[in-house]
């Protein structure tokens, strides 16, 4: 944020970038938080036995069905390190989280990255249909990063009818908070008697700890215990435990924030639509838009928006070319994209 005030001479900008919360942790948590600072010459519960139980018990499932992570990032990661060698193959979308080609890539498997469906989200059918005897781990985003899209947990679970029940299939429910679809968080449930399924969820998004990288996953046994054999000992730091635990104390606050979220998104999607700029309906906290058809390109409107002090990303650096995405930040952030954006396009 510095560079680009001081490279564009701005007193002031907005960070719409990352897909992160404008909110601060709750204050319970932050005291929470506060309240460790004493305990910090010690190693964290390398177990994480408090917070798993806590997921354990929101879930449904057994303490040994959940992992937890540094960010949800690391359980990903995890999961290219346990399954893939040189030889196998990964599936995932294309464009979809940046991070699932670094996987084939650290373990010299072969990725294959499956362009995305017309409308935005998987083609889980082509996806199915890429699968062989080589493939040992399937990623599917749901809702996709970049593009928002959701696909439902019926079309989830007729895509795990398609593949062999022994494949390894992570869904990536980073986003999951932000969906207003009614089976919402179906997918979870679906883990409990679908042993090759894992769902990674986080604390980054919803819950305003990204800082503090916490993220977790749920599945079956045999699945977390993969997870185990390659994670470090004190992979999540104590203050990050006690922060995604205290917050998991009070849904009702982060179900308000959530809220604001999504009725800010659809705040900024009407906005969109009353301004000509096409954009994909979005489930996340995020929306994937294009320079409306008046012969801006958006790598210009990108440049245009920081000289305004909003910060956006480039849809070229998420495979994306031509397209940008905006995070939903707080009513003001929002405002000053909006306002930014009517000064650029012509109405
Ligand atoms: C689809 C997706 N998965 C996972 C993550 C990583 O989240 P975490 O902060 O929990 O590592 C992100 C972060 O932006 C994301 O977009």
């Amino acid at each position: 944020m510095a560079e680009v005030m001081s490279a564009y001479g701005l007193e002031s900008v907005v960070k719409l970038a990352s897909n992160e919360s404008p909110f601060t942790p709750l204050p319970a948590v932050e005291k929470a938080i506060a309240a460790q600072m004493d305990g910090l010459n010690r190693y964290p519960d390398s177990a994480a036995r408090d917070l798993k139980a806590a997921i354990a018990d929101r879930h449904a499932v057994g303490v040994s069905q959940v992992a937890v992570g540094n960010g949800s990032c690391e359980l990903i990661v995890n999961a290219g390190e346990a399954l893939l060698d040189p030889g196998t193959t990964i599936i995932y979308a294309d464009p979809s989280f940046a991070m699932y080609p670094h996987l084939a890539a650290a373990a010299g498997a072969d990725a294959i990255a499956v362009p995305l469906a017309p409308d935005g989200g998987h083609d889980l059918n082509a996806m199915a249909a890429a699968v062989d005897e080589r493939t040992r781990l399937v990623v599917i985003c749901n809702p996709n990063n970049p593009t928002g899209v959701y696909r439902s947990a019926d079309e989830i679970e007729g895509f795990l009818d398609l593949v062999p029940d022994d494949l390894a299939v992570l869904v990536d429910e980073a986003y999951y908070d932000f969906v207003t679809e009614p089976d919402r968080g179906r997918v979870s449930v679906l883990a409990r008697s679908r042993p090759n399924l894992l769902v990674t969820r986080t604390f980054s998004k919803a819950y305003g700890l990204c800082g503090l990288r916490i993220g977790y996953a749920v599945g079956s046994e045999s699945w977390v215990r993969a997870l185990q054999s390659v994670r470090q000992p004190f992979n999540t730091n104590q203050l990050a435990q006690v922060a995604a635990l205290e917050s998991l104390k009070h849904p009702a606050a982060i179900q308000e924030r959530i809220d604001e979220a999504i009725s800010e998104r659809e705040r900024v999607a009407d906005a969109l639509t009353e301004l000509g700029v096409p954009f994909t309906p979005s489930h996340g906290n995020f929306i994937l838009m294009e320079p409306p058809g008046s012969g801006m390109d958006a790598a210009a409107l990108h440049e245009d928006l920081l000289t305004r002090g909003v910060i956006v990303r480039n849809g070229s650096a998420l495979g994306c070319p031509g397209t940008l995405r905006v995070t939903i930040g707080a009513p003001p952030e929002n405002d000053a994209f909006l306002s930014a954006l009517r000064s650029i396009v012509p109405v």
